[in-house]
């Protein structure tokens, strides 16, 4: 094939992946955006196969390779639970991140295959975009499996801060400066090994600090740098495909770490000094005495069915019941009542983007009764019923009117301004940010304490009564 054909091609691609990405940012064009990806990743891999026009034995090494890293892939997709899905997004990202160290090696031990070679020396340029590639999907790599680690509960989630850290971690980073302009100068395989192993260190530092209520932020992050790594191998091998792909890729994760950073009201860079999450769930202690209204299905279905409008909040607690279905079955129930019924989606809700969005969907959830925080906020003080199903943080109005608390500034959902609010969870205990909720002693709340799914079948049940 010829470069031509290849980089128009590859641009096509590109186009697809473009397209891909707009598609996943609404659940309504998702499913089309993933196909985009699929047969723009398709077109990719074909032609970077027929444009290289490897040996069999290459041919057969390659076809193998993507069979086991394929199957794989597919058999741990779909058993994955949705609620695991940010460390299994760590996992993969750790491996782009090797594979970028690995293609790098490649690079320095066989320049010549990678036509990088100039008078017997692999030019500065090459040198300069490995080490970057190379050092960042180190970073990624080893960040990545400690990410992967405290969110799947392997290591605690609190941040370990170690003495001098900020100063330990500025020093690394200046040798890694240091040894990538001697790699230049000197094209030596100690040096890159240093490099790696410099910057594996640094991806384990940078990461121990940061709370596991920052880790999704930080695994979106980590996206982010596998892209850029990715990009900077592109041009050392001359892939157009790659460079597209690792920019998109780069762009997209930081942009998305923005957008988690703003939900959450934290600044991204007090979110990469770590920090933050140490903190155990603590009661309100200040001497005054709390009550707490709790309630029965039986209350609740009362309640709701006697409403002209309820709006169901969910959070991580529906995800871990996967109290979706059951949910929507509630809605139907009183939507055949004549009751308005409204989805509201905080930005942070559950533990990654969009995961009370997949949820619904999951259950056929109609897209047009779900709003998100800015565009039903304002409702919640017409609404007779605010059903909190497993979400905490995003309705503690403490992120409103306590500025001593670490959550001060969050967007959150204003249930408090509902006639009556609904809880459902399993106790008083608090959500990821460690925070007691003063909503759960206000007289308009009623706790109806339980797991989500078994709580909302109960409801339903108590419905038909
Ligand atoms: P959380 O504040 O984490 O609260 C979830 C609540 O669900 C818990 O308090 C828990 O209380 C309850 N729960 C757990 N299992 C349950 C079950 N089986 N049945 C019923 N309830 C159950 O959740 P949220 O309101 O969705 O807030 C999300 C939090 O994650 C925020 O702090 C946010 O900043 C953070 N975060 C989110 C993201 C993204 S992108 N979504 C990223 C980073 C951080 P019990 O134990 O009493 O049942």
């Amino acid at each position: 094939m010829s470069a031509n054909i290849a980089s128009f091609l590859y641009l096509i691609s590109g186009i697809l992946f473009i397209l891909a990405l707009r598609g996943l940012s609404h659940p309504t064009t998702s499913r089309q955006g993933n196909f985009y990806g699929m047969i723009g990743m398709g077109i990719a891999i074909v032609t970077t196969l027929l444009l290289a026009l490897p040996s069999f034995e290459g041919l057969v090494l390659i076809v193998v390779g993507l069979a086991i890293g394929g199957t794989v892939g597919a058999v741990v997709a779909r058993r994955i639970a949705m609620t695991s899905m940010p460390q299994l997004v760590a996992a993969f990202h750790s491996l782009v991140g090797l594979a970028a160290v690995m293609i790098a090696a490649a690079a320095m031990y066989s320049p010549d295959s990678f036509g990088i070679i100039d008078n017997g020396h692999i030019h500065a340029q090459a040198l300069v975009e490995m080490s970057l590639g190379v050092a960042i999907g180190a970073i990624t790599f080893t960040g990545s499996v400690i990410a992967f680690l405290k969110l799947d509960g392997r290591m605690s989630g609190k941040p370990i801060l170690l003495p001098m850290r900020h100063m330990v971690n500025l020093a690394l980073a200046a040798a890694l400066v240091v040894l990538i302009v001697m790699l230049v100068s000197v094209e030596s395989t100690f040096i890159f090994w240093l490099i790696v192993l410099v910057s594996l260190a640094l991806g384990v530092l940078l990461i121990i600090p940061i709370g596991g209520a920052d880790m999704p932020v930080v695994v979106s992050m980590l996206n982010s740098y596998s892209g850029w790594a990715a990009a900077a191998l592109g041009f050392t091998l001359g892939n157009l495909a790659l460079i597209i792909t690792g920019a998109l890729v780069g762009s997209s994760g930081a942009i998305l770490s923005y957008i988690m950073c703003k939900g959450m009201n934290r600044s991204f860079i007090s979110v990469i000094l770590g920090g933050f999450g140490g903190e155990t769930a603590a009661a309100v202690d200040d001497g005054v005495q709390r009550t707490v209204k709790t309630g029965a299905a039986d209350d609740a279905a009362y309640l709701m069915m006697n409403a002209q409008k309820v709006i169901i909040v969910p959070g991580y607690g529906m995800a871990v019941a996967q109290a979706q279905h059951a949910l929507r079955e509630l809605a139907d129930k009183l939507k055949a009542n004549g009751v308005e019924v409204k989805y509201a989606i905080h930005p942070v809700a559950g533990r990654m983007p969009g995961h009370m969005n997949v949820l619904l969907a999951e259950a056929n959830v109609p897209y047009d009764e779900v709003f998100e925080l800015e565009d039903i906020n304002s409702e919640f003080a017409q609404a007779d019923v605010a059903y909190v199903i497993g979400a905490n943080d995003v309705t503690n109005p403490a992120a409103r009117d306590d500025k001593s608390s670490p959550i001060y500034g969050m967007p959150i959902l204003d249930v408090d301004k509902a006639r009556t609010c609904l809880f459902v969870k399993r106790s008083l205990g608090s959500g990821y940010a460690g925070i007691d909720n003063t909503l759960f002693y206000k007289d308009g709340t009623m706790m109806l304490l339980g797991d989500a799914k078994k709580m909302t079948e109960d409801i339903v049940k108590a419905m038909d009564h």
